[in-house]
C-alpha cells in the first residue's frame, strides 16, 4: 500500500510515521509514505503557499495551484487517479469500517490542510473523501492524516506480526476487548484473577467473554445495539441490569 501526504510539514509525516510498527512496515517495504511538500510547487519567489481571504475576514487561505501542481506530478509519477482524502474536522467521522475499506486501495492521497483552510476550488477539483478524526480542532492535517494512516496500515497484511494480530483487537464484533494481567501475580496488593492462573480454558474463555460484555455495557453502552450477542450474552447482560433489546433479538 502506498500513501502519499500533501503538507506543509512532510518532516512531521515521515517522523512520526517512521517509529515503531509503520516504521517497520516502511523498512520492510511492506507500505510506502510519501511525503510531498506543497511549498516546492510554489510558483512564488517566497515560496508563499497561502493569502488572505476573498471577502475579508480572519486568517489566511491555502491557495489552490500549488495543491493541484503537487496532485497532478503525483498521478504523473503513479500513473493513477488514487482516492483524495481531505482531512477536516468538517468530515465524516472517521471509523474501524472505513479503516477496513480504504486498506483495500492500492495507493491513497491524503491532502493536508493549515491555515483557516484550503481554497474551495481545489477541493472540488481533486477530493473524494472528507475525513475527520472527532469533533475538535487541531492545529493542521498531519495528526489526523497520521492516525489513519495508522489505522489503515496495521490492517495490511504483514505489517503486524502474529503476536500483534488484528484479529482480536476492541472492535472485535463491536464488543470492548477484556482486561489483560502479566506478571507478577501480585501488585500493590491486587491479584490477577483466579480465573486466568487456573489453566482451566473453557473457564477462561466465559470469563474473558464476560468481562468484555461488562465493560462495553460500562463504558460503551451505544455498541451493545449492534453486536452479535448469543443468548447466553443477553442473560448474562440482564444480570447487570441491560435491558434494551439487541438487533439481533429483535429481528428473530
Ligand atoms: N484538521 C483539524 N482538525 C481536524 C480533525 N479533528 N479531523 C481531521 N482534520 C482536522
Amino acid at each position: 500500500m502506498k500513501f502519499h501526504v500533501l503538507t506543509l510539514f512532510p518532516d512531521m509525516i515521515t517522523d512520526g510515521l517512521g517509529t515503531s510498527v509503520t516504521g517497520r512496515a516502511i523498512d520492510r517495504g511492506t507500505i510506502q509514505v510519501n511525503a510531498i511538500n506543497i511549498r516546492d510547487y510554489s510558483r512564488d519567489k517566497h515560496k508563499h503557499v497561502d493569502d488572505y481571504p476573498y471577502g475579508g475576514g480572519a486568517g489566511m487561505v491555502m491557495q489552490p495551484e500549488p495543491v493541484y501542481l503537487a496532485y497532478e506530478d503525483l498521478t504523473k509519477q503513479s500513473g493513477s487517479r488514487p482516492r483524495v482524502i481531505y482531512v477536516t474536522p468538517q468530515g465524516a467521522t472517521f471509523t474501524q469500517s472505513m479503516a477496513e475499506e480504504f486498506a483495500k486501495e492500492e495507493e491513497l492521497v491524503f491532502l493536508c490542510g493549515h491555515y483557516e483552510g484550503v481554497d474551495e476550488r481545489i477541493l472540488e477539483e481533486i477530493v473524494t473523501d472528507y475525513v475527520s478524526i472527532g469533533d475538535y480542532v487541531l492545529t493542521g492535517g498531519e495528526l489526523p492524516a497520521m492516525v489513519m494512516i495508522d489505522a489503515i496500515s496495521r490492517l495490511i497484511p504483514g505489517v503486524l506480526n502474529n503476536d500483534e494480530s488484528a484479529e482480536f483487537e476492541s472492535f472485535h464484533d463491536n464488543l470492548l476487548e477484556h482486561p489483560h494481567y502479566t506478571r507478577p501475580v501480585e501488585f500493590r496488593g491486587k491479584r490477577v484473577p483466579d480465573v486466568l492462573l487456573s489453566g482451566h480454558h473453557a473457564n477462561i474463555e466465559k470469563w474473558r467473554r464476560e468481562q468484555s460484555l461488562k465493560r462495553t455495557l460500562e463504558r460503551r453502552p451505544d455498541l451493545l445495539e449492534d453486536a452479535p450477542l448469543s443468548r447466553e450474552d443477553i442473560r448474562y447482560l440482564k444480570t447487570l441490569g441491560y435491558d434494551t433489546e439487541n438487533e439481533m433479538e429483535k429481528n428473530k
